[in-house]
């Protein structure tokens, strides 16, 4: 069985990852969609609401799962015997740290990383740009998921309270 793991801070997810993990899920039987979690910075989102959304904007894919991990990436990939990490790449500004991550992961525990070109139309597209957006009352409808456009603007509701 072919597996993979598609990692990412995915606070909040967009339709940028969206295109990344449908797409990579058709290259393994089974691809695992981790949150990190990540103490020293937390976020908008909760981890496990990040991961509560992410549940709901895959829940057509039928091989994909989400989880949560701690610490460093490989050791989960051990943990869990997963032996491909999949990235997104949006622009050639992306692959200086991700070549430098890939080579880093291969060397650590031998897992290989696989780029999946983000579609040309959600190139643009990263969180911090849309929680920026959202935050100061900007459309974000078309950028997200439905689920995560509601709660972005929840917050914003709440945050001009
Ligand atoms: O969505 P992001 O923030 O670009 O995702 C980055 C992520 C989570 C994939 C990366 O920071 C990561 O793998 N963190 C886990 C810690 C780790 O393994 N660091 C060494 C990388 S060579």
């Amino acid at each position: 069985m072919r597996r993979a793991v598609c990692p990412g801070s995915f606070d909040p997810v967009t339709n940028g990852h969206v295109d990344v993990i449908t797409r990579a899920a058709t290259l393994y039987d089974e691809l695992v969609v981790a949150v990190l979690v990540n103490p020293g910075k937390a976020g908008l989102f909760p981890v496990e609401e990040r991961m509560e959304l992410l549940r709901e904007a895959v829940a057509d894919l039928p091989n994909v799962t989400v989880d949560s991990f701690q610490g460093l990436l490989v050791d989960y990939c051990r943990a869990q015997d997963i032996p491909v990490i999949v990235k997104g790449l949006r622009a050639v500004s992306d692959f200086e740290y991700e070549l430098q991550m890939a080579q880093m992961n291969r060397e650590l525990a031998a897992i290989e990383t696989l780029f999946v070109p983000t579609a040309p139309q959600v190139g643009h597209l990263s969180s911090s740009l849309v929680k920026q957006i959202a935050t100061f009352g900007g459309d974000v409808s078309k950028l997200v998921p439905k689920a995560v456009h509601d709660r972005l603007a929840e917050h914003a509701r709440r945050s001009s309270r």
